[in-house]
């Protein structure tokens, strides 16, 4: 078969670690696919801070590089919503597939992304985007997709879970842990994204359009971060046996509407919640994340590992790489997702 060639957009923490994986695996990679899976270029801002990686695939083009017959397949590693949504619907369009880790963007647009793959019969694949290394996204999509789910919940954020484990263990504030969290570089320079819970608002998005077959952006999610836990907050739980963890819900909820008949909906809330010190979640410290799925015939699964990180998120998007190359080279594609049914959401929590 003719080699897959590959165009990578971003070649940060993760996209260094994607190209380091592509080369120290390319022969092993090939026979998995049964064709070379060929990098052919690298969309960079600034070439010359990218002495890791070979010089001669670098560019600032990226749009030109997206547009090149040379690229069968876009790799989006930059994140932010344009230009890259721009880059990756004119991918689409052509036909290339499309893996990203962009949980921002497909927060917002996967309904137009997944238009333009089906449009086009290109691959649309994202495991990277929710809880970094944990295969959770494909499980969702393709392992249950012959169940019923009934709710996934779990820790999808790793800043705010190593913050909230580390006020739990050393008793200090919250301001002081996030101090300390951004000098070991756990938490961003800008931390606001997932300490006021819109990244595992997005995530929580992403889970909860999969998981029910609907289409759920961010802004319907019910959303509160961790910024008012305080030192008091976690000692109270202490003294009833609990511990405070940000939780993600995605939930199938039935209401009786006005005529009396069952409406059928989805709730979506990320917010800090007491748990059991029991309970699985309670155990899952620093950076880590876990999800919980429970399903009407598989009943429950838990879904454990890196959520964050170079290397570990690098192995979720290789392995789609993997899937939409096996795919070109059979000639056949993942599971078409534009024919959502469309749920009503239900943003507020519920107690
Ligand atoms: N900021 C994210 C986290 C990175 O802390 O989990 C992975 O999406």
């Amino acid at each position: 078969a003719k080699p897959i060639r590959v165009a990578l957009l971003g070649c940060g923490t993760v996209g260094t670690q994607i190209v380091r994986l592509l080369t120290e695996q390319a022969d092993e990679l090939a026979a998995r696919v049964g064709t070379r899976v060929e990098l052919v270029g690298i969309a960079v801002r600034r070439p010359n801070k990218h002495r890791e990686v070979p010089a001669e695939l670098l560019t600032t083009d990226a749009a030109g590089l997206v547009a090149s017959p040379d690229v069968d397949v876009v790799v989006e590693v930059i994140g932010g919503i344009e230009p890259t949504r721009t880059w990756l619907l004119a991918a689409l369009t052509a036909g290339k597939s499309v893996v990203t880790a962009n949980k921002a963007l497909l927060a917002e647009h996967a309904g137009e992304l997944f238009e333009a793959a089906d449009a086009s019969g290109a691959d649309l694949y994202f495991e990277a985007a929710v809880a970094g290394a944990i295969p959770l996204l494909r499980p969702l999509r393709e392992s249950l997709a012959g169940d019923r789910i009934t709710r996934v919940m779990g820790i999808v954020n790793g800043t705010t879970n190593f913050i909230l484990s580390a006020m739990d263990e050393t008793g200090a504030g919250y301001a002081e842990t996030l101090d300390e969290a951004s000098r070991l570089g756990y938490a961003e320079a800008d931390p606001t994204a997932d300490v006021d819970g819109f990244d595992a608002a997005s995530k929580a998005a992403i889970l909860a359009s999969l998981a029910f077959h609907t289409r759920v952006t961010a802004g319907d999610v019910y959303r509160e971060g961790i910024s008012a836990v305080t030192s008091a907050d976690f000692a109270a739980a202490r003294a009833l046996g609990r511990t405070i963890k940000l939780l993600a819900i995605c939930e199938r909820v039935f209401t009786t509407g006005e005529d009396g008949a069952p409406e059928e909906s989805v709730a979506v809330r990320v917010h800090p919640a007491m748990i059991p010190r029991s309970h699985p979640l309670a155990g899952v410290s620093g950076a880590f994340n876990a999800v919980f799925v429970e399903a009407e015939a598989a009943g429950q699964l838990m879904f454990y590992g890196q959520g964050a990180g170079g290397a570990p998120t690098a192995s979720a998007v290789l392995g789609d790489l993997v899937a939409v190359a096996r795919n070109r080279v059979v000639g056949g594609r993942g599971p078409r997702e534009s024919a959502y049914a469309d749920l009503a959401v239900r943003p507020i929590a519920q107690a």
